[in-house]
């Protein structure tokens, strides 16, 4: 089992260049199956959740080859569809392979995705999207089947009950594709990872607009080619970096990501106090000015605050000159670190959906364990800015979608470092 060691109370100083974003990529990746031309794709991260997805190509004999460190190119002109439920159940971001695979053959059985333990997971928004177009869905066990009916255009409300969704709209957009007819998302996912997706499918010849609006129209019936394209960098690798440096009381420079795609999440951190600016030249400045104030951060779909940022700010918030509020109205359920924390002295109360953080508080490295991606993050910030070492178990939630996360941290002067015990 491997375990990350943290000694807390190193100041982080220096610059970070953060990879590309992960849910942008995945779904990038599964759109390789809308033509058998091969596709490059570029800054790709090295990640867990990444090298699953590639496993899944593997299976279904797409022909996969690393260019060089961060630059893939696939083919799937000799691909199967037969995926394995082993791989495509682990990762949240193979739910894409549905539209991808209906939007090339028209027909699609894959195994429902899995995905970090954060609530309920539903996907009742993408069969709603896959049926208002004509196919025929039906799910059984752990299977979905697709299959084309009568396929047309239509205009369709992605709106659940905490807004949209992200990869649904990103799947509807991709079984709309064949069509020869205009197709309305009404309702769409805002996210700058369904703007770069969109760059992507018009770079393969798609005719979409609208993205970044709720309003996506897509006329398709065009004909598909391989793309060629490089991922945007990771807004939520990004802020964790700053969260973790304002907890260290620290100053760094956060490079690698286009300037307006963490707003929300720059003004809550200014009004709370701290000095953090994206410039023209897309660099991130970060720097503590003590202890925030309280703040009150309620999540919710883009351009809201991240729901991907919500634990990482709960624990810098332990930090801060007062209480604070989280509400995260996108998974309300999305609190299990909170355990972890109160482990090393945290005071954080959990009540429907929304944390109440007592500070400031001074925490003591502990045992811990990760329950999830963003989570395992949290606790690294903790661990970071405690008296003493933390040690955190079961860091491959951290590996699903952080690329050398220590290393970087390191790199600005963390003292943490990776053991590992024998036992399972
Ligand atoms: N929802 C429904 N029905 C659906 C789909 C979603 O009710 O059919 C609800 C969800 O329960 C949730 C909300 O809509 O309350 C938003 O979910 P969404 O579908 O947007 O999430 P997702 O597409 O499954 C992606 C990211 C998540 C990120 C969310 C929200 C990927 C692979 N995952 O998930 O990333 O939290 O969007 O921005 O793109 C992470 O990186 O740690 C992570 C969990």
């Amino acid at each position: 089992m491997n375990i990350t060691h943290i000694v807390g109370g190193s100041r982080l100083i220096g610059d970070i260049w953060v990879s590309g974003a992960k849910n942008a990529c995945l779904p990038m990746l599964a759109a390789t199956l809308l033509t058998s031309d091969a596709c490059v794709l570029r800054n790709v991260p090295i990640l867990r959740d990444i090298q699953t997805m590639l496993e899944i190509f593997r299976n279904v004999h797409a022909d996969v080859t690393w260019l060089n460190h961060h630059t893939l190119k696939i083919g799937t002109s000799q691909s199967d569809n037969r995926f394995p439920f082993e791989y495509v159940s682990q990762i949240r971001g193979s739910v894409c392979l549905m539209g991808a695979c209906i939007g090339r053959y028209g027909h699609a059985t894959v195994p429902k995705p899995g995905g970090c333990r954060i609530g309920e997971r539903p996907i009742d928004l993408h069969i709603k999207g896959f049926q208002a177009l004509g196919y025929d869905v039906k799910e059984e066990k752990d299977l979905i089947f697709i299959s084309a009916g009568k396929l047309h255009g239509a205009t369709i409300h992605l709106c659940g009950p905490f807004g949209s969704t992200m990869t649904g709209t990103m799947n509807v957009i991709m079984a709309a594709l064949p069509i020869p007819e205009t197709t309305i998302i009404k309702c769409a996912a805002k996210e700058p990872e369904v703007i770069d997706f969109c760059n992507c499918l018009r770079s393969m010849g798609a005719d979409i607009s609208g993205d970044g609006t709720s309003e996506i129209t897509i006329h398709g019936g065009r004909t598909l080619h391989g793309y060629d394209h490089t991922v945007i960098g990771d807004r939520i690798e990004a802020g964790t970096f700053a969260c973790a440096a304002l907890a260290t009381q620290g100053k760094i420079r956060i490079f690698g990501l286009k300037n307006g795609l963490l707003s929300n999440f720059i003004t809550t951190l200014s009004l709370g106090g701290a000095s953090i600016f994206h410039d023209f030249d897309h660099i991130i400045h970060v720097e503590s000015n003590g202890p925030l104030s309280p703040l009150d951060v309620i999540t919710g779909p883009h351009p809201g605050f991240p729901t991907d940022l919500q634990a990482q700010v709960c624990a810098l918030l332990t930090q801060s000159d007062g209480t604070s509020t989280v509400e995260d109205k996108v998974f309300p359920r999305r609190f299990l670190y909170v355990n972890e924390l109160q482990k090393m002295g945290a005071r954080i109360q959990v009540s429907e959906g929304k944390a109440t953080i007592h500070a400031p508080t001074s925490l003591t490295g502990a045992m811990l364990q990760a329950t999830d991606l963003r989570a395992s993050a949290a606790l690294y910030i903790a661990g970071l800015c405690a008296k003493g070492e933390t040690c955190v178990y079961d860091t491959h939630h951290l590996e699903r979608g952080y690329e050398n996360f220590c290393e970087k941290l390191r790199a600005l002067g963390a003292n943490i470092f990776q053991s590992n015990t024998n036992k399972a």
